[in-house]
């Protein structure tokens, strides 16, 4: 079986300095994290410095976010070519749709650049509260799930991320998570095949904390955790690694 995944989304949280202090306490603390399969996002100018001091190979690092181009005149976007070593790049995220305006179409071409470069995508999807409210939860992802390409050749991992629940402490109940992931995984063998979709992994993400995790861990769909806020402060980060048993 493979380990929970746990992907700290530091969003815009931390500077290069409190970057730094963070990946020197991991490196202290390594075996506390060892459970679990740990994916950091740092801002995109931390990156190289994360990389830099981060002492485990088994850490891995990705983009919050990166342009559907890869060079050329877009001013003050950030090129998946640019940073050469990432393993992962977050695409989607709900703050990116709603505050940066990134339509499905613009999340597609994304998506495509990511593949290109061989970098593991991580795809965010989930629904406003209006639309829960609405009754519009299983439409809203298969718009967001439509985009996926025709023929799925890469590493794909999607995150669901009911965006009343990020940033909100507002968690859905067990049974809520568990039928919008069973939602998305027919709808990925739909979309390919049984074989294809069991590959995908899925993410819950909003409002994860160390109070929280147990119970979530309880959902069979669960692969694992993106993780906002609490990511970014280490003994809050530390705490949920630890209760990760194997
Ligand atoms: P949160 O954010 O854990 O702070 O709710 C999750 C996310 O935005 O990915």
């Amino acid at each position: 079986m493979k380990k929970t995944i746990l992907a700290a989304n530091w969003k815009m949280y931390l500077n290069e300095n409190e970057s730094i202090d963070f990946i020197n306490r991991i490196n202290q603390e390594e075996s506390s994290f060892s459970n679990a399969n740990v994916i950091l996002f740092p801002s995109h100018t931390c990156i190289n410095q994360v990389q830099k001091n981060l002492k485990s190979n088994n850490i891995k690092i990705g983009m919050q976010d990166c342009d559907i181009h890869t060079s050329g005149a877009y001013t003050g976007s950030v090129s998946i070519n640019s940073i050469t070593t990432v393993d992962y790049c977050i695409v989607g995220h709900s703050e990116r749709r709603l505050i940066y305006n990134d339509t499905n179409s613009i999340i597609q071409n994304k998506l495509q650049t990511v593949f290109n470069h061989d970098v593991n995508a991580i795809l965010c999807i989930g629904e406003t509260n209006e639309e829960k409210d609405n009754n519009q939860t299983h439409s809203v992802i298969d718009k967001q799930l439509n985009i996926l390409p025709k023929d799925l050749k890469n590493n794909l991992t999607i995150a669901y991320e009911p965006v009343w629940s990020i940033g909100s402490g507002n968690l859905p109940s067990n049974e809520y998570i568990e039928e919008v992931l069973s939602y998305i995984k027919n709808k990925l063998k739909s979309l390919y095949s049984d074989e294809i979709a069991e590959k995908v992994i899925l993410l819950y993400g909003g409002s994860v904390d160390e109070n929280s995790v147990n119970r979530l861990l309880e959902v069979k769909l669960i692969n694992g955790f993106l993780i906002g806020s609490a990511s970014a402060n280490f003994e809050a980060f530390k705490a949920i690694a630890e209760k990760i048993k194997l």
